[in-house]
């Protein structure tokens, strides 16, 4: 099919998690960022939906992606990082887009250190997944599929 009339899937993620592979295996996993995002494509490619990766350390660069984002994408599925915890301007920039976005992490951020229990984001988002290591995008990617499908 045309890239052009394929559904289109963001997929952003914070600070750090470009030290996937390095940072902390024991709670992130050994995949790193590149592995990840190559399963995230082959998985969105089986839905015949497209997805474009981003990853940035800056609060500021995430929210111009989702601004970007708006009326060119038809969903978004965010790991956050830290700024899950901290972001009122990631939240506003969410609900500002009005797009579905689904929030993923790969550790479980409710059995970790209580200033990882709170999301700021999770309201705003469709729903949130966590604590599947690298398969916690995979879930976020047939989670959005299936609210944007009705499947
Ligand atoms: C994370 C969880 C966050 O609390 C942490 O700050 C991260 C990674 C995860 O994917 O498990 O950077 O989002």
């Amino acid at each position: 099919m045309d890239a052009e009339l394929k559904k289109k899937i963001l997929l952003l993620h914070g600070p750090n998690l470009n030290m996937l592979g390095i940072r902390e295996p024991g709670v992130y996993g050994a995949m790193t960022l590149a592995d990840i995002n190559q399963r995230a494509d082959v998985h969105t490619r089986e839905y015949g939906f497209h997805l474009t990766a981003h990853q940035s350390n800056h609060e500021g660069q995430l929210i111009d992606w989702l601004h970007e984002a708006f009326q060119k994408v038809d969903g978004v599925v965010i790991n956050p990082g830290a700024y899950t915890h901290t972001s009122i301007a990631l939240r506003d920039a969410i609900s500002s887009v009005s797009l579905p976005v689904v929030e993923v992490h790969l550790s479980n951020i409710h059995a970790r250190e209580a200033f990882r229990h709170t999301s700021l984001l999770a309201p705003v988002c469709v729903g949130q997944i966590c604590g599947f290591g690298w398969r916690s995008y995979l879930l976020g990617i047939d989670a959005l599929v299936g609210h944007l499908t009705g499947g």
